[in-house]
């Protein structure tokens, strides 16, 4: 495996996300103002040839998966062809994305065509009027339409992703849980997380510890499944029932020491960490000519200097939080 990828605590970094785009057609509460973020003048945003001459480079170097995010990867009007062209890296094994699903059903079958083979959809509340107030925006019988034409087009499982936030949605855990009888769906329910001027609070946080213990009560036959490497969830499942359902605890219960992911922001940076603060332009290197060689120094460098983890999400841990870093600046769809 690459030097380059391996960090000084030994991590390998075999996964690389890739924003395609920083735009959303959506407004989540807990990512987006209702105006929509700030966004990066076109000329600065990675261009297709770009992206795939960054993602050929990483998988030269072992990375094996690649997942296509944002914002909300399918607005961008060339994801089909992005996905094609990765298609053709050969050692990469899965392409995913992850979406808010309203274009889903539209384009799957394209996407599929084209090599897709994993998709997680953002769903976080299963009530149409609930979900127009939490995103801002219409659209929940779209995104159901995505997660059905996922089942049929024979994804399994497909992955939702359930931001849980009290007073909100804490309520419809078990409903999310029982479409898991009978679909091969994954349901992920994930620790609310800060994020720059999402209003995030302590209290509003439902920790990992207390979505499973309203689980048990209702399901004390719920069996942990074995953990899988990197994962970022932990995963269970009802006897019997086709899904399963999943915990992502990032605030509860970091999972810095197996992280394997690299990001590529949509106007060419390299994130080393979600949280972390230090990015580096990969895109000014390409467009100043840089060669294989030097890019790859220029990466190494930002992967050797990656923290053992990220120590703002602890002080985050408290009642009245710290402000955030300004680098806060992506949403957490990256
Ligand atoms: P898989 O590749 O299917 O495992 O998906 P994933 O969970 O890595 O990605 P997804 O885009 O579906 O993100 C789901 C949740 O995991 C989101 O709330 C992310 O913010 C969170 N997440 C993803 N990557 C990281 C990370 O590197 N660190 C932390 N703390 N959270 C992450
Ligand atoms: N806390 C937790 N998860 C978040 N996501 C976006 N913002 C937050 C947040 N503040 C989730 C989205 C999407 C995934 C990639 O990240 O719901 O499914
Ligand atoms: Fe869009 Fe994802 Fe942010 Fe919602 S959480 S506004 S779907 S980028």
């Amino acid at each position: 495996f690459s030097a380059f990828l391996t960090d000084s605590f030994g991590r390998r970094h075999s996964y690389l996300r890739i924003s395609l785009t920083e735009r959303c057609n959506l407004r989540c509460q807990y990512c987006m103002p209702e105006e929509g973020v700030p966004l990066t003048p076109k000329a600065d945003l990675l261009t297709t040839e770009e992206i795939l001459t960054l993602a050929r480079l990483f998988v030269k170097e072992g990375v094996d998966k690649i997942r296509l995010t944002g914002g909300e990867p399918l607005i961008r009007p060339d994801v089909v062809d992005i996905v094609a062209q990765l298609r053709r890296l050969e050692g990469l094994r899965t392409i995913g994305i992850t979406t808010n699903g309203i274009n889903l059903a539209r384009l799957l079958p394209q996407l599929q065509k084209a090599g897709l083979s994993a998709i997680n959809i953002s769903l976080d509340t299963l009530v149409p009027a609930k979900f127009e107030f939490i995103v801002r925006r219409k659209g929940f019988h779209k995104v159901m339409e995505g997660i059905h034409k996922a089942i049929e087009l024979g994804y399994s499982p497909v992955k939702v992703n359930c931001v849980v936030m009290r007073g909100l949605n804490e309520d419809e855990l078990l409903d999310f849980v029982a479409l898991t009888e009978g679909l091969p769906l994954d349901v992920r329910f994930i620790e609310y997380m800060p994020f720059d001027g999402n209003r995030w609070n302590f209290k509003k946080m439902v920790s990992y510890k207390e979505m499973l213990d309203t689980l048990r009560q209702q399901w004390p036959e719920l069996e942990k499944l074995p953990e899988e490497e990197s994962s970022t969830a932990k995963a269970f499942k009802i006897p019997g029932f086709r899904g399963q359902v999943s915990f992502i605890t990032s605030m509860s219960e970091h999972f810095c020491g197996t992280c394997n992911r690299l990001r590529i922001t949509a106007d060419g940076n390299l994130k080393v960490c979600l949280f972390g603060n230090s990015e580096v332009s990969l895109r000014d290197h390409l467009r100043g000519g840089a060669s294989e060689e030097e890019l790859l120094r220029v990466i190494g460098a930002a992967v050797g200097r990656k923290k053992r983890q990220h120590a703002e999400l602890f002080l985050m841990r408290q009642d009245s939080p710290p402000a955030l870093p300004s680098t806060f600046r992506n949403s957490l769809c990256v």
